[in-house]
This record gives structure tokens, sequence and C-alpha cells, in this order.
């Protein structure tokens, strides 16, 4: 082996125990790696199209630990993640063969992970898999925490279930091909768990985020491991989303809504709306007083800083009707028993679920937030 992966998260959770491995020349190595969970069995790869040319490392490596690997790629995008692609998917491994023993290894960004998961969780009533997250969002997000699923006409995320990976492998020599807007939305992600609950990790990201988004590599595995082991916590304290967990959710209600908006037509990424949404989160909490404007401002420098998009304006002129998103906010899930519930920052690393806030306070801040 040629380099060893530099750092390992065990996360413990009810129904599974697995270990999220970080660093470089992952992939070439991923048979020392993965060798425990994967040798002589039958590997199914399911990987984003844009990685042809990458997927030649991760399958040369495997091949040297199983005899039985076969590939499917599937077509780069959010339309992929469709009871369509699903339904395809399930044929066509079928067909290759698959056995309960079998594994399958989702190799791509969010996309695929949620898709592989989903595909994983139905496949034989439950079959196991491997997160290869190559995004930067997918590494410190999606491919952990075990939320899997596709979107339905009505909504995205609608049809899922909770299946936990076996292992995830996160590379960051993959993530030097993503562009500066992937990267930007993928730090969304970073910065939103720091917020969430590490005062520390805030500071140190302060110092750095620029290195991280413009390619220091022992930075960002050090950045992606921190992330993950903050959603690590959090996961492990409520797998399933019954109460704790929703707080990683800071900034989504308005980010959902804002991508829900402009009808996900690929003109904004989804880091990019929760940028957004984490400072309508902290402009709300500001109107009601649970925050401070010298916390605020800490938190809106960092983000101009870097080049995080901080209001509606700045990334797309489609909205301009606050009725409508305070419309398409009550749609989102998180809306439950007639109260939207947001999570709300009070100092940087310390946020709360708050379902008390009344629509004319949340009304005035998207009326300024649009008519300015
Ligand atoms: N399961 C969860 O907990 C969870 C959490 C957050 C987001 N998500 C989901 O994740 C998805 C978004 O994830 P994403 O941003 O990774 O989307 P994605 O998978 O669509 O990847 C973004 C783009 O980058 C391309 N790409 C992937 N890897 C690349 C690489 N190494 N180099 C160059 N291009 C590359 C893809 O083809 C795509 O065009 C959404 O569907 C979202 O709902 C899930
Ligand atoms: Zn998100």
């Amino acid at each position: 082996m040629k380099k060893k992966p530099l750092k390992k998260l065990s996360v413990s959770l009810k129904s599974k125990s697995y270990e999220i491995y970080f660093g470089y020349d992952i992939l070439e190595n991923s048979n020392y790696i993965l060798e425990k969970y994967i040798k002589d069995k039958s590997i199914i790869i399911v990987y984003d199209q844009i990685l042809e040319k990458n997927l030649k490392f991760l399958s040369g490596s495997l091949s040297n630990i199983t005899n039985n690997l076969e590939s499917i790629g599937v077509k780069s995008g959010e339309k992929s993640k469709s009871l369509e692609m699903y339904s395809f998917l399930n044929e066509k491994i079928i067909e290759k063969g698959v056995d309960r023993k079998s594994i399958l290894v989702a190799f791509g960004g969010g996309v695929i992970g949620d898709l592989v998961g989903f595909v994983a969780s139905t496949m034989l009533r439950g079959i196991d898999f491997i997160q290869i997250p190559t995004t930067l969002l997918a590494q410190v997000d999606s491919s952990i925490g075990g939320k899997t699923g596709v979107n339905s006409i009505y909504g995205k995320n609608l049809i899922g279930s909770f299946h936990q990976p076996l292992a995830v492998l996160s590379d960051v020599n993959i993530l030097k091909s993503l562009s500066k807007k992937e990267l930007i939305s993928g730090y969304a992600e970073i910065i939103k768990h720091a917020l969430i609950k590490d005062k520390i990790f805030f500071k140190w990201l302060t110092g750095f985020g620029e290195d991280i988004i413009y390619g220091n590599d022992e930075l960002r595995v050090e950045a992606i491991y921190k992330a993950c082991n903050i959603k690590r916590e959090i996961v492990q304290e409520d797998e399933l989303e019954n109460g704790p967990r929703a707080l990683l959710n800071l900034g989504h209600t308005f980010g959902h809504a804002i991508e829900s908006y402009v009808n996900y037509d690929g003109s904004l990424l989804h880091g990019e709306a929760v940028s957004v949404g984490i400072i309508l989160a902290y402009k709300l909490a500001l109107k009601i007083g649970s925050t401070s404007s010298r916390e605020f401002d800490i938190v809106l420098n960092h983000f101009k800083k870097v080049g995080l998009p901080t209001s509606i304006k700045q990334l797309t002129d489609k909205i301009d009707n606050k009725n409508k998103l305070w419309q398409l906010m009550q749609n989102d899930k998180k809306f439950s028993n007639g109260k939207l519930s947001f999570i709300i920052p009070e100092k940087i690393g310390q946020v709360k679920i708050r379902n008390d806030i009344s629509s004319e306070v949340v009304l005035s801040l998207l009326k300024e937030e649009i008519e300015k």
C-alpha cells in the first residue's frame, strides 16, 4: 500500500456500526482497506458516468480481492435520483447476478449515494453497500448517516429509507476535478456543522476556509474529518431523526424552499441555497433576539470572505414573491402539527429547534430579503 488512509472514524449505531476512512490515494488502495469487508464477494459498482476515467483505479484495485466485479454507469445529475432509475438499476443488478452477500458500491456524489443506498436497502430485502463519495458535499454530509432515497414528482427525497453503509471511503484526490461552485457548495455544509456544534472548529475554519476550498489537501482531510465527526455524534444520538438530528437541518428550511422555487433547474446548487438559508436563519434569530449582531457579523464576514452566497438576490433573480417562498417553506417536510420548525442559532456552535416562530416575523424577513 502506497499511503495509509490518514484518519478513521467509527460510527456506532443501533442498526449497524461502520468505519469512515479519510485520506489520499484511497481509490488505488481500496483493496487493502476493503479486503475485510468484501473479499471474494460479488461486487457491483454503480458510478456516476462523469467518473468513467476514475473507475479504472477503483475497479483495478478491487479486482485484486474479488473475481466477481461488475459496474453500471448512471447519468450525472439530480434527474437520476428517480423511481425510473431505481427500477432500472434493480433490474440491471438482478440481470447481472446478485445474492444476499453481494455488495453494491456507490461511486459518485450525493445523487449516486442516495440512489444506490436505496436500491441496496430493498434489493433481496436489504444487502450491504459501500459509499465512495466523490463530491465535497457527499464526503461531509450525504455519505454518512444512512438516509437514502429518490425524488418523487411531488418533491425531493420523499421516497426512501434509512440504510447505513458497510463502510465509507473518502478520498480528497477525487475532489480535484470539482468546480469552484461545487466546492463552495460542499463547504457550506462544513460550516453548517461547525455552527451547529463546534465553536472551535468554526474558529479554525475562519483561518483556513479559503485553503480548504481552493485545494490544500491536508486541510481538506482535516476539515472533512471534523465535519463528519460532528455529524457522527448527532446521528449516533438520534439515528432515525426523532429529535436532535433535526439540528443538521440548519439553513435547510429556507434552502429547500429556494431550491424548490427555481424548480431545481440546476441554476443553483444545494449548498449554495443552504449557505443563504443559514444567513436567513441568523437574520431570523436576530429578529427574535436569540443571537447577537456581534455573532452574526462574525459569521457573515466569514461567509463573504470565502465566497459563500449570503442573499437570495446574489443567487438568483427568479425569486420575487415572498408569499410563494413562504408557501414552499411550509411544504417542506419539517412542517408538522401546524407549526413550522426552525433551527435557530443562539451562539456560534449552538443552535436550537424552535416551533414557536410566528409567520409574521418570517414574512417580514422574507419581505426585507426579496424586496430590498
Ligand atoms: N442522504 C443525505 O443525508 C443527504 C444529505 C445532503 C444531500 N443529499 C443529497 O445529495 C445530493 C447532492 O449531492 P451532490 O452535490 O454530491 O450532487 P451530485 O451527485 O449530483 O454531484 C454534483 C455534480 O458533480 C459531479 N461530480 C461528482 N463527482 C465529481 C468529481 N469527482 N469531479 C467532478 N464532478 C463530479 C456530478 O456528476 C454532478 O454533476 C442531493 O440529491 C441531495 O438531496 C443527501
Ligand atoms: Zn444539505
